[in-house]
């Protein structure tokens, strides 16, 4: 038997909703709401630009198929009655930004649940709908999320309609290549809801070239909201765990973190993934994460040191940099910072809390001028520096261009093209060859042969450190 095209609604198009677009749409009909009619509009145009590797060519098909209807509507409010019409699963993947104080903000998610609830008293027909909720959200949302669209619709959740609770995985930069293959799909609600999603992945990830499915999990609302905050608070605290290594290492003469690393991630219970030590942790969700399942916890008298120290550890390691530098200059004013790679981490265009950014920033109020490369951050993430300190950032076209006439040079994201650096790069553009790999993508043992002042992250401070690409057990 062929695969069954479903009818997918996706409410919320950043690009968690566009990684689905594009990988279900391949053999489905999809229906896409946003409350900025920009995107719908790029969307229906076959025009979505999106710095997710494979995801622009995969929407231009979902686009070209005229017989998947990608089916719009210009705002949230004015005909969202199509999706929940016609859409037999409704994605929800509404972003839960920050507040001021580390809480999350719920207000997408109560506008699409108030949303749902009131078209859903119109849908007829009989196939029962299935709410599919993947925003991030703490405990206890999603019984909110059903009791809002059951009091607008008047209809009850496990009769009507169902709501399932599936927290998304996927990385940034990776989002299409995670999509096909999670290593795990969890599920949480009603034991029949639950069985009947994992049908529906089942069925397509089978029918679905190049994707496996993972293992499912199923679970109630509760456990599945709190094992995404766990999981990324976990993953979050291997990367503040790995850089206070690293800060230790890179005191003892002949210490390599990445040696470490690489031993203690043969114990399988450690694996060795998530212990790059660096410049920490940015992006959209890991702080985020943390505050507001810290803040959850404190409002419920539970000590959370632990979480907290975790996003401390992280901003603390921001400011590795400067203190090199400050021991090298004793003043940054007249001195000129090459400040390579803005965004969060490579193949995203995302510079949300991006350390680069706090490294600029911090370089910029200490009277330095800086001068910025980045292959994919747009130009306004340096929008208010620019206006604060005229003249003093300067945006360059290349790493090389960057690298001339400066003082020091500091490697904020590993885009793989700074690993193609060479010492000459350093020694000849840069009016004195000084670098500190935040991201060690460099050849320490090529650079200080060839005279520049290497530092990096985690390297004992006698600089004549051989790298260490292969495990010390070998
Ligand atoms: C993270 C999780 O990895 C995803 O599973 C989750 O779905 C997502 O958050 C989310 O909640 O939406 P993402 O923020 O896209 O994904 O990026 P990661 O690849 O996890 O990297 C996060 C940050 O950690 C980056 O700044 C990266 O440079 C840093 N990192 C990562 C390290 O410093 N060291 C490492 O070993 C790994």
């Amino acid at each position: 038997m062929g695969y069954d095209s479903k009818r997918i609604g996706i409410i919320g198009m950043g690009y968690v909703g566009l990684a689905l677009a594009g990988v279900y749409g391949q053999s489905n009909y999809i229906y896409c709401l946003d409350i900025n009619p920009h995107i719908l509009t790029d969307i229906q145009n076959g025009t979505v630009k999106c710095a997710e590797p494979e995801l622009e060519e995969l929407l231009k098909i979902v686009h070209d198929k005229k017989k998947h209807i990608v089916q719009l509507s210009q705002t949230m409010s004015a005909k969202p009655r199509e999706v929940v019409e016609r859409a037999d699963y409704i994605f929800v993947t509404v972003g839960t930004p920050s507040l001021e104080n580390g809480e999350i903000s719920l207000g997408h998610v109560w506008a699409v649940a108030e949303t749902i609830g009131k078209e859903l008293q119109y849908r007829t027909g009989w196939k029962t709908p299935y709410i599919i909720l993947k925003s991030t959200v703490l405990p206890g949302t999603t019984r909110k999320f059903v009791n809002i669209i059951e009091k607008y619709s008047k209809k009850k959740e496990g009769e009507d309609f169902f709501v399932v609770y599936s927290p998304e995985f996927l990385r940034e930069g990776r989002a299409v290549f995670d999509l096909k293959n999670p290593n795990k799909i969890v599920l949480g609600g009603r034991p029949y809801a639950v069985k009947h999603m994992q049908a529906f992945f089942e069925d397509f990830y089978k029918n679905t070239k190049d994707a496996t499915s993972g293992t499912f999990f199923l679970t109630n609302y509760v456990n599945a909201e709190m094992i995404k905050y766990a999981n990324n608070c976990f993953l979050a605290s291997k990367i503040s765990f790995i850089n206070q290594i690293a800060n230790i290492c890179a005191k003892i003469p002949g210490a390599d973190v990445n040696n470490i690393a690489m031993a203690i991630g043969l114990d399988h219970r450690i694996s060795p993934q998530f212990l790059r030590a660096g410049l920490g942790f940015g992006g959209s969700c890991f702080t985020k994460d943390l505050e507001a399942l810290a803040n959850y916890g404190d409002k419920m008298g539970v000590s959370t040191d632990f979480l907290w120290e975790i996003d401390t550890v992280n901003l603390e390691q921001r400011e590795l940099p400067l203190h090199i530098i400050n021991n090298v200059f004793s003043d940054l004013k007249g001195k000129t910072i090459a400040v390579l790679g803005l965004t969060f981490k490579p193949n995203t265009d995302d510079v949300r809390d991006s350390p680069a950014l706090q490294i600029v920033r911090l370089l910029l109020s200490y009277g330095a001028t800086v001068t910025v490369y980045d292959p994919k951050a747009p130009d306004k993430a340096l929008a208010d520096v620019v206006v604060k300190y005229p003249g003093k950032i300067i945006r360059l076209p290349s790493a090389k261009y960057a690298l001339k006439g400066a003082d020091f040079a500091v490697i904020c994201t590993e885009w793989e093209e700074f690993s193609r650096l060479e010492a000459d790069d350093f020694m000849l553009l840069m009016e004195s060859p000084y670098v500190f790999d935040g991201r060690r993508v460099l050849d320490p043992e090529k650079l200080i042969k060839a005279g520049v002042h290497y530092y990096g992250v985690g390297y004992g401070n006698s600089n004549a450190i051989p790298r260490t690409e292969t495990s010390p057990f070998n």
